[in-house]
């Protein structure tokens, strides 16, 4: 086979395994008012539900120096007690999208302030 023919077939190869184009901080404030807020609140310092849980509030930044972003990422991806007691985002958030969303959104909790795009 001459190596032009198999070019569309590489570019349709690699195109279907392309991972999904990594979110803005726009839309990953968009995917925590979705999907946080029941458990960690608005602002992120735990609703009353989430706190039953032993909610983590965001907006304590010395409650959270103990974790580095990486450790809350993976916590993000992976869920907490298989996905009982905190659900994983894996199928939904790269690496990189947890990453992000630890430094733009977590990190900058502040009590009051919503969490919204
Ligand atoms: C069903 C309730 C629930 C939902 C929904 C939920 N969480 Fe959690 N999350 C928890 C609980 C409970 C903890 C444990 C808090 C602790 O250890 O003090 C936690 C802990 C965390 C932590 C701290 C990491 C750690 O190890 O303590 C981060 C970061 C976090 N959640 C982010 C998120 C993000 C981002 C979302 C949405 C994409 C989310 N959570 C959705 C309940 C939830």
């Amino acid at each position: 086979m001459r190596p032009v023919l198999l070019l569309p077939f590489l570019i349709g190869f690699t195109g279907l395994h392309a991972e999904s184009p990594a979110k803005t901080v726009i839309e990953l404030k968009a995917f925590y008012a979705a999907n946080c807020i029941k458990c960690h609140g608005t602002d992120g310092s735990a609703t009353a539900d989430g706190k039953k849980l032993g909610g983590r509030d965001f907006t304590d930044a010395a409650k959270n120096a103990k974790q580095t972003d990486a450790e809350m990422a993976k916590t993000i991806r992976k869920g907490i007690f298989f996905g009982t007691v905190m659900p994983a985002f894996k199928d939904r958030l790269s690496d990189e999208d947890a990453l992000l969303l630890v430094k733009e959104i977590v990190r900058k909790a502040e009590k009051g302030k919503v969490i919204a795009p």
